[in-house]
């Protein structure tokens, strides 16, 4: 079988029914931002199957417009922590807490690539209001004071869960008890998962906001972890984007879209580190920069937020940890003390983030380096295959197996 063949054949294993698991044993529901890369994938076999991908994450969407990282479609005893720990008394259950906002983005890339043009006109149509509704949402619970960027309250929220960005402000989460055992570390090598400090820290969290009922003005005043994430900013800058562009396909107004676009552009100047040349998060409850150089310094390329020379400060800087490792982009910069090349967020490529920072290298014309990105993903997939991350110095690949959105990039690039 060949890399196409093989990477349909791992998002048919991962099917169930109407959604996609990221991973079998590790990840048995649906993960909110997993959907919108795995969409995508679909979308080079089934347009059908697409659509309902993104369907079936918004069965989770709350009658506020709240969009869970999970929705636990069905029982599985095999991950923690499961329906009963987040309690969120939802039908179907979900989780309390969000993830990077990508499914505009899916959703605006299927429409345009769409055969089936009735479909995709219906498809869209549909999800339209329900993604107005999800980015109305994260503006009124996470940007109450209106600065143009919003905030996560969990670190699980920014997908990047133990990114060495995350240290400081979750060291101010007190740690709670862990029950006797933990599920992911049953399916992978506890040396390639966040550790149980960290664990102890993010239920913590889960129960905080469990407590205060997932009432978000609350959430957001009351949760000790409150972080402007430059990542989850520019995937949402992105996706306004293109829910815009979506508008306009489908005739509806864009006044409320470009509102945000237009202070998003302006406030992403808050995250960017004139000295340093880099894009970093903000902790906003220290009310300072978190000056940890990760991959997702490298996302507002994909997001259009830099002018030509932030953008040739960016490809300088990735072009130096290109010199470091032998596969781009590590998700923590080779040299920083804290790197750990296995361990989850912390030093490991991850293919998704791959395919946003080539858009964005070849948006601001950094082809070489774009080309660069893109060898390297396609080395690995050779490699390693659909893993869930992999080893920046030799390629091995790490975390869990039949990795659902490594097998959708390797779709999107190479079928
Ligand atoms: C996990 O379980 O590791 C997920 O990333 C959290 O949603």
């Amino acid at each position: 079988m060949n890399l196409v063949e093989e990477a349909i054949e791992t998002l048919k294993a991962n099917g169930r029914g109407d959604f996609t698991v990221p991973s079998a044993d590790l990840y048995p529901y649906q993960w909110l931002w997993d959907a919108g890369f795995i969409a995508l994938g679909w979308g080079q076999v089934s347009e059908g199957r697409a659509w309902q991908e993104l369907f079936s994450a918004f069965k989770g969407q709350w009658p506020d417009g709240f969009l869970p990282h999970i929705v636990f479609h069905r029982p599985d005893p095999n991950y923690f922590p499961g329906p009963d720990v987040w309690q969120t008394h939802t039908v179907p259950p979900t989780s309390g807490i969000t993830q990077p906002p990508v499914l505009a983005t899916a959703t605006l890339i299927l429409y345009r690539q769409a055969r089936d043009r009735e479909l995709a006109r219906n498809a869209a149509e549909e999800l339209f209001p329900k993604l107005m509704a999800y980015h109305r949402w994260l503006y009124r619970a996470r940007d109450p004071e209106g600065t143009g960027l919003v905030s996560i309250l969990h670190p699980w929220e920014s997908g990047m869960d133990n990114s060495a960005a995350w240290d400081e402000p979750l060291g101010r989460v007190l740690p709670a008890e862990l029950p006797a055992r933990r599920k992911d570390t049953s399916h992978v090598h506890s040396s390639e998962r966040p550790s149980d400090d960290e664990y102890r820290r993010y239920l913590s969290l889960v129960v905080r906001f469990r407590d205060l009922r997932y009432d978000p003005s609350r959430l957001y005043f009351e949760s000790p972890f409150r972080v402007v994430d430059v990542g989850f900013n520019a995937l949402l800058h992105q996706a306004n984007q293109d829910l815009r562009a979506l508008a306009i396909e489908l005739g509806k107004p864009t006044e409320e879209l470009d509102g945000w676009i237009r202070q998003g552009t302006q406030a992403f100047g808050r995250l960017w580190d004139d000295g340093e040349g880099l894009y970093f998060s903000l902790d906003a409850i220290a009310g300072s920069p978190i000056r940890v150089p990760t991959s997702a310094a490298f996302l507002p390329l994909y997001a259009g937020t830099p002018d030509t020379t932030a953008a040739q400060h960016l490809a300088f800087h990735l072009e130096a940890w290109g010199r470091a490792v032998n596969f781009l982009v590590p998700s923590l910069a080779p040299n920083h003390p804290r790197f750990d090349p296995r361990r989850y967020w912390r030093g490991p490529v991850w293919l998704n983030v791959n395919w946003m920072i080539e858009q964005g290298l070849t948006r601001y014309g950094h082809l070489e380096l774009a080309r660069r990105v893109r060898e390297d993903t396609l080395r690995l997939l050779a490699a390693s295959g659909f893993r869930e991350y992999y080893h920046p110095q030799t390629g091995e690949g790490l975390g869990g197996r039949g990795f659902a959105w490594s097998a959708a990039v390797a779709l999107l690039w190479f079928s």
